[in-house]
């Protein structure tokens, strides 16, 4: 998969540096998910306070865009209501379906951008997100 130098690097960063990758040990809103094409499994974890996404874990194993991704998207839920946890999640949708989407609050994710191109890969992209609305749906 050829993905622009940049993108590729901040991908790798977030692959082999995972943010917020781990349990807490008091639990959380709890979303288990699978990648059915291949397999690949996410467990996310929130931390909700007052409707607001306070905090976030994930583990899973999958490939680097998979759980770069996983690692992007915990970072930049943290602070959010489930509301704008949502509309984030729409926006990375776009970004899937090659429609422009910015992310100014958290420019990393648009190193997944390239991922379009690759109908395999979006699942691999999504999943993480997919758990968050997961998540938001059965927390709300
Ligand atoms: Fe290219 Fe998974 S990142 S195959
Ligand atoms: Fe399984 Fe990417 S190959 S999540």
């Amino acid at each position: 998969m050829q993905l622009d130098d940049l993108y590729r690097r901040v991908i790798m960063d977030h692959y082999k540096n995972p943010r917020n990758r781990g349990k807490f040990e008091d639990g959380g809103l709890t979303v288990d998910l699978n990648n059915p094409t291949c397999g690949d499994r996410i467990s996310l974890q929130l931390k909700v306070e007052d409707g607001i996404v306070k905090d976030a874990r994930f583990t899973g194993e999958g490939c680097s865009i998979s759980m770069s991704s996983a690692s992007m998207m915990t970072e930049a839920v943290k602070g959010r209501t489930f509301e704008e946890a949502m509309e984030l999640a729409e926006r990375f949708s776009s970004l899937m379906k090659g429609e422009p989407a910015e992310f100014d609050d958290y420019e990393d994710i648009e190193a997944l951008s390239g991922v379009n191109k690759f109908p395999a890969r979006i699942k691999c992209a999504t999943l993480a997100w997919n758990a968050l609305k997961k998540g938001i749906n059965e927390g709300s």
